[in-house]
């Protein structure tokens, strides 16, 4: 534990979500290396902090927004931008990847030229009607076994279908550019990129036979985060979409990805505190600040477990983790691993917690949640 952080827990109070910014451009930078032929939009669903959003559009990265409130936390960086560049820019670095947008929101962004995904035949009537100025993406539904959350239930057209949808969108006068998936978030399976890529690079090449324009395979999320040291290595995934990309599609497409975790989860650690301490059917449960609707909203949303680790040192015992709200439900975890000995005060320190967190926090029962400290490396941002 950097003794560092425990004085900015002194200083700051927890919980207390510590943000290093360092990392942030490091994972950015890892995924470019290894990924050359890909253009990195972040999901900023992941962790739409304006903070994070400065830091990657400082990094030159683009962004895949899934409302309008997303697209103008991205739009706020650009807004000095000469009419000419900021169009550009909305073209070339900004993706709505959200398949079904309400009406509102195409007409709000019909303006800008906007490129969006679609998965079935209502909403390519809808951009037709409202968003004509648009460029399509077909969202195809593809195997995401064993990702920590599946998308392929609720997202995604049949392989089946995508052609006839891809005609539709063209007789609708809709330019359809590309094609989509999303194996899954935090995907361990690998098989499942493969399998994606191979069932998209039928669709493309059939498409372009006849006739369709199609230049751009977007590759989605799921790039998996070392949680545990049981995850694979995101270089190991890295070299086998290298070697599919050049087998599979022509040099001339561009390939995009949405990765949302692999930017943010291990940029932020979490300090939080024991606030009480029970026996309940013989086990220690240990009430800390911070639980299931706020910072640990993953558990819920995300199927994440979370890790926790002690400050004071001592044997370990299997102990239930819960948060301070009235609802029982705000059971963290039952089975943390921590020493027999804590007290009320002590601190526990939670790794890996930056994505899909505090995104998704609320002030149930009137608790803020955790206060952000933005850090560059071990110093705190200016
Ligand atoms: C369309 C889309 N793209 C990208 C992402 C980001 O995925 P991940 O965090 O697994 O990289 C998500 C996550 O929900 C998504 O829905």
């Amino acid at each position: 534990m950097k003794k560092k952080w425990l004085d900015l827990a002194a200083r700051h109070g927890t919980p207390l979500f510590l943000l290093d910014h360092d990392v942030i451009r490091g994972n950015y930078r890892t995924f470019k290396k290894h990924l050359p032929r890909v253009q990195c939009y972040y999901a900023v669903k992941a962790n739409s902090n304006p903070e994070i959003v400065k830091t990657l559009f400082e990094e030159g990265a683009s962004f895949d927004v899934a409302s309008y409130n997303e697209f103008m936390q991205v739009y706020e960086y650009i807004r000095h931008f000469k009419e000419k560049d900021q169009e550009f820019f909305i073209w070339d670095k900004i993706i709505f990847s959200n398949t079904i947008k309400d009406r509102d929101t195409l007409r709000k962004i019909k303006r800008y030229r906007p490129l969006v995904t679609y998965d079935n035949l209502d909403e390519v009537l809808k951009i037709r009607d409202h968003c004509k100025s648009a460029g399509l993406v077909l969202r195809l539904k593809v195997p995401d076994v064993g990702s920590q959350v599946e998308m392929g239930s609720k997202f995604g057209c049949e392989p089946g279908d995508a052609m006839k949808l891809i005609r539709k969108a063209a007789d609708a006068g809709l330019k359809v550019e590309g094609i989509s998936f999303h194996v899954g978030s935090q995907c361990t399976h690998f098989d499942n990129y493969t399998s994606a890529l191979a069932i998209t690079s039928d669709i493309f090449h059939d498409a372009r036979k006849k006739g369709f324009d199609l230049n751009l395979i977007d590759i989605g999320g799921g790039f998996p985060v070392p949680y545990d040291e049981q995850a694979p290595r995101f270089e190991k995934l890295a070299g086998l979409l290298n070697a599919e990309f050049d087998r599979l599609f022509p040099d001339d497409i561009e390939i995009i990805a949405e990765p949302g975790r692999f930017m943010v989860a291990t940029a932020a650690t979490l300090i939080s505190e024991i606030i009480g301490k029970a026996r309940r059917d013989g086990k220690v449960f240990y009430h800390i600040n911070d639980g299931v609707y706020h910072t640990f909203s993953g558990v819920v949303y995300d199927h994440w477990i979370p890790n926790f680790r002690a400050v004071r040192r001592g044997r370990p015992e299997v102990c239930a983790v819960v948060g301070p709200t009235c609802d029982s439900f705000d059971k963290i975890t039952l089975s943390a691993h921590l020493p027999a000995n804590l007290k009320i005060g002590d601190l526990l320190i939670t790794d890996n917690i930056g994505a899909y967190s505090t995104a998704s926090s609320t002030r149930f029962n009137g608790f803020d949640g955790a206060v952000i400290l933005h850090l560059d490396g071990d110093r705190p941002r200016a």
